[in-house]
């Protein structure tokens, strides 16, 4: 798979990166750190929205979904709640994902990467026919990675960070996709300590034992259960507001793409 940064000429494909995570986790600073990366390398990437939700984007996308769907007049017209109104926006936009593909490809000479907003809320996409077609749609044509994002800030207790990877690792088995763990917001904490509780179940252990409840029972068990899901799996500390550690994000998803690509 290409490297960031290698020009803007290539004749591989390029390759899809969807980016998934928890409302707030930090989906579109990422996307907006990743697109200047590439840019300030020299190699413009093809970027798609697909919150219809988002009042102000801070990159300039290829394609917006809010072009074609207005999310508000949906929920009118519908007679639906926000909830509602993204998920049949989404559903609208699906029906008409054939044309998105076409640009996509027209691109697909000058462009290395394709980065791939989503919904704030996380399940619209990944629980929603629409959001299985579209993913299922780039797969099919192009190398896909999905980026899971982590607010890392916001998953130091334990049991909060069991039940985050529990949610990655069930979006894993939704995709089947090469998928890669961005801790986000390490300039607020570094990501070791998550790191570490990957690594060494007795140090999961021993910040479990502050707690007494059925859930810390539970998680003991669980992280017995995930360490097949952490021992595959690629993460990366990044911080989308400072832009550090985009280097390896792309190392990691041009891993990810030979790893996966090897095997099938
Ligand atoms: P939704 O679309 O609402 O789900 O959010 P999102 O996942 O796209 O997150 P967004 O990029 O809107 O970021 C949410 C908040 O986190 C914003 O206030 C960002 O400024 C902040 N944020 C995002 N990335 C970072 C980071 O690396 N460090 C810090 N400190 N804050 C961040």
């Amino acid at each position: 798979a290409a490297a960031a940064g290698a020009g803007s000429e290539s004749c591989a494909p390029p390759v899809c990166v969807l980016v998934l995570g928890m409302a707030g986790s930090g989906k579109t600073t990422l996307v907006q750190r990743l697109t200047a990366h590439l840019h300030s390398q020299n190699s413009p990437p093809y970027v798609v929205n697909l919150d219809p939700a988002v009042r102000e984007l801070p990159f300039a996308a290829n394609i917006d979904i809010r072009d074609t769907v207005k999310y508000k007049e949906v929920m009118k017209q519908y007679g639906l709640g926000p909830n509602g109104g993204i998920v049949t926006s989404l559903n609208l936009f699906a029906t008409r994902f054939d044309q998105v593909m076409k640009f996509i490809e027209k691109r697909q000479n000058t462009s290395q990467y394709v980065l791939i907003d989503t919904p704030g809320q996380i399940e619209v996409f990944t629980w929603s026919a629409s959001g299985t077609i579209i993913t299922e749609a780039l797969a099919s044509t192009f190398p896909s990675v999905v980026v899971y994002v982590m607010d890392t800030s916001r998953s130091t207790n334990p049991i909060t960070f069991m039940s985050n990877m529990l949610y990655a690792c069930s979006i894993l088995y939704k995709t089947k996709l090469p998928f890669i763990l961005a801790m986000n917001k390490t300039d607020i904490i570094d990501h070791s300590f998550a790191v570490e509780w990957m690594q060494d179940f007795e140090i999961f252990q021993d910040a479990l034992n502050q707690e007494t409840t059925y859930v810390s029972n539970l998680t003991r068990s669980m992280s017995l259960v995930l360490d097949e899901f952490y021992s595959s799996l690629k993460v990366v500390g990044v911080s989308a507001v400072l832009g550090t550690g985009l280097d390896e994000f792309f190392v990691k998803v041009s891993e990810a793409v030979d790893e996966y690509e090897r095997e099938y």
